[in-house]
């Protein structure tokens, strides 16, 4: 009996011709794990793919549930955006995806596990890097970072060996999809200058073709979990299936982002995130009304730490354990509603309330009421400005070029000709 090797199946060419590949090179049976994470497939078509090209078992499992609550939710409550642009969506994926090969790998007793990327990007680092820190023995193949092939002689391979070939080919696009948002690249899309074509979006509609008439959505959140849509109780993935849907109409979360890889390159990457945007927005709406400024200060750098991490594929970190404390720690409180306006291609807070806000009225209004203390504030700023005050009278002022000679353009020297 041969050896065997769970591979992350797809349905896509490459994983498709990866079936046979390992066969042939590697001599390992197949077992093709088909896993959702909301991007919507034909699955059990994908499945019955893979045992038609030859893999001895597929399977395809529902991790939504998991994706969610582990994932998605947490990314949120951090309010994580890798370089302050991209929800995270792909990224979050992989270290899931990797936790359930291995487990069928455990159960089926496998030897390796394999994944279809390509040598150039971020996803065979978080694969190959949390699959290594799992379960340290099992070997790990990426057939089409070895196989040498281009993309037509893959297409030829599949075509010798009877591998039916996925429309998807003729898209222009690479394209990788989950509830948390999908990712656009290749194509017209390489060149940073040319604005991307309308057909590289599907979730979103172009803002100029949305709707002419702003909608009001309210989302509730529980401890920083959002939990209701016009107060209406929904589970999560829902609730983001329907924020990707409303939100999407009108035109809300294209992303157009040049980023760094793990590996080094800058890329070129369009993303479609509906849901992400207005809820990551909807979040932050409300911490700024539930946490306090010290908290808010130190949570947007733990925020650019935890971003990093899920992007370089260090899920599986104690550094991930500790922040998710402190995370999930800080969002006690941050419980209450957020009201949004959505309109061609923008959503805005129009209005926010919770039971444990800290913006107090009696403290803030310029009206009847008003119980701050503006007696006390001369204090106050004396005391504020002592130190500024002590360091202008010995440096800035005793300075003869004067206290705005710093910041002035250097004088243009003559030609001295
Ligand atoms: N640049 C994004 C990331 O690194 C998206 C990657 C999309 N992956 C893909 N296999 N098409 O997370």
């Amino acid at each position: 009996m041969s050896e065997k090797v769970v591979l992350a199946y797809s349905g896509g060419l490459d994983t498709s011709v990866a079936i046979k590949w390992l066969k042939e090179n590697y001599g390992l049976d197949v077992i093709a794990v088909n896993i959702d994470v909301g991007n919507e497939r034909d699955f059990s078509a994908v499945r019955q793919k893979a045992l038609d090209i030859g893999a001895i078992k597929a399977l395809v499992i529902d991790a939504k549930d998991l994706f969610v609550k582990y994932f998605i939710f947490p990314a949120l409550q951090a309010n994580a955006l890798y370089e302050g642009q991209y929800p995270l969506a792909t990224a979050l994926t992989r270290p899931l995806m990797a936790k359930l090969l291995v487990d069928v790998a455990v159960e089926e007793g496998a030897s390796a596990v394999a994944h279809g990327c390509t040598g150039k990007g971020n996803d065979q680092v978080r694969f190959d890097v949390s699959i290594n820190a799992l379960a340290p023995d099992l070997k790990i193949i990426a057939p089409a970072r070895e196989w040498g092939m281009t993309r037509e002689e893959t297409i030829d391979y599949a075509k010798r060996n009877n591998i039916p070939i996925p429309v998807t080919v003729s898209s222009p696009y690479s394209i990788d999809e989950c509830l948390w948002g999908k990712a656009i690249e290749c194509g017209a899309l390489e060149d940073p200058w040319t604005e991307p074509p309308e057909d590289a979006f599907t979730w979103t509609k172009s803002p100029d073709q949305a709707p002419d008439k702003p909608q009001y959505i309210e989302i509730g959140f529980e401890e920083g979990t959002p939990v209701t849509i016009d107060g209406q109780e929904l589970s999560g993935i829902t609730l983001i299936q329907q924020l990707n849907e409303i939100a999407g109409k009108h035109g809300i979360g294209r992303i157009d982002h040049i980023e760094n890889r793990v590996v080094g390159i800058k890329s070129r990457e369009i993303y479609e995130a509906p849901a992400a945007t207005v809820l990551l927005q909807a979040h932050q709406a409300l911490e700024a009304m539930t946490l306090s400024k010290d908290q808010l200060r130190f949570k947007q750098k733990v925020a650019q730490e935890y971003a990093d991490l899920i992007y370089n594929g260090l899920w599986f970190s104690q550094l991930n354990r500790d922040l998710s404390v402190y995370i999930l720690s800080s969002q006690r409180y941050v419980t209450g509603t957020v009201r949004m306006k959505l309109f061609k291609g923008h959503s805005n807070i129009v209005g926010r309330k919770s039971p444990k806000s800290l913006y107090n009225l009696s403290l803030a209004t310029y009206d009847k009421g008003d119980q701050f203390d503006q007696s006390a504030s001369a204090g106050f700023i004396h005391l504020f400005g002592l130190p500024l005050k002590t360091q202008a009278q010995v440096q800035l002022l005793a300075d003869k070029e004067g206290p705005l000679s710093i910041m002035a353009p250097k004088e243009e020297e003559e030609d001295q000709e």
